[in-house]
């Protein structure tokens, strides 16, 4: 109080300053970094600043605008990286698609189905599923308001129930009682409105990057590199993107 004050008397300029540095350090404050030490040493769980995040994402700034381009945190902690290219692709996809509701429902359920995580903390998982839901609804509510679809929500929240997981990283199993292998869903827009499911287990992915003595799944590409083509282990029908959940039942 008494430093703002004195600052007044500075001039306009001086306060203007010190009233950004004191919303910087307010934001700072509220953007935790580490719940407890217990976390930190079980976990090595240190949440990742909004600042880094956003320099590293400008490392491959084309590909967080990139509607379809497909990511993976195998750590996601809470989503900070996953939150801000789901806020990059969403800016997008207003900008491109915003004065269509249905062309805007259809790429924004496309960009958030292109974001997927692991992490061994069930509340983490939780968090990230809900923070991106969030900043999913949000965005649709205020475009369209009271026209916004309940439905497009719902696809949205089943999506990221498929493709944030609880799991273990290293061994590629989930961390739930069942303990099973990893599967991500890939999720492939077709003839507009309708979308392609098909899932892939983790395992099979990575092990492509491992030195394979079988051959028999690879093919060349036109300059003769190693193309992996991984069999899907289920495929489901076509569906409408609005009611991806029901290609389950
Ligand atoms: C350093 S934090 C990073 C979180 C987030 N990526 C970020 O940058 O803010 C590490 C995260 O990895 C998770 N974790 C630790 N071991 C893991 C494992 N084997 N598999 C998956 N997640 C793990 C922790 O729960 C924690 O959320």
């Amino acid at each position: 109080m008494i430093l703002k004050k004195l600052m007044r008397g500075f001039g306009g300029n001086a306060l203007k300053h010190y009233n950004e540095a004191s919303d910087k350090m307010n934001s700072m404050a509220q953007e935790k970094q580490v719940v407890s030490k217990k976390r930190v040493a079980d976990h090595g769980e240190v949440f990742t600043g909004k600042r880094e995040v956003n320099v590293m994402l400008d490392l491959v700034k084309q590909e967080t605008e990139r509607i379809e381009s497909r990511f993976l945190e195998p750590a996601c902690g809470t989503g900070n990286f996953l939150a801000e290219v789901l806020e990059r692709k969403l800016h997008v996809v207003e900008t491109r698609y915003g004065k269509s509701q249905l062309e805007y429902e259809r790429n924004a359920i496309v960009a958030l189905s292109s974001l997927y995580g692991i992490d061994i903390l069930e509340d983490n998982v939780m968090e990230c599923r809900k923070r991106l839901s969030d900043i999913f609804d949000q965005k649709h509510t205020c475009l369209f308001k009271e026209k916004a679809k309940q439905e497009c929500c719902h696809a949205a929240r089943y999506i990221l129930q498929k493709n944030i997981i609880w799991g273990d990283a290293l061994d590629l199993k989930t961390a739930d009682k069942h303990n099973k292998p990893i599967v991500f869903s890939e999720w492939s827009p077709v003839n507009g409105s309708m979308l392609k499911r098909r899932d892939f287990c983790f395992s099979h992915l990575l092990a492509h990057g491992k030195k394979t003595e079988d051959r028999s799944q690879l093919c060349f590409s036109d300059l003769g590199e190693d193309v992996f083509i991984p069999e899907p282990v289920k495929e489901y029908p076509l569906t409408h993107f609005l009611k991806v959940a029901d290609a389950e039942k």
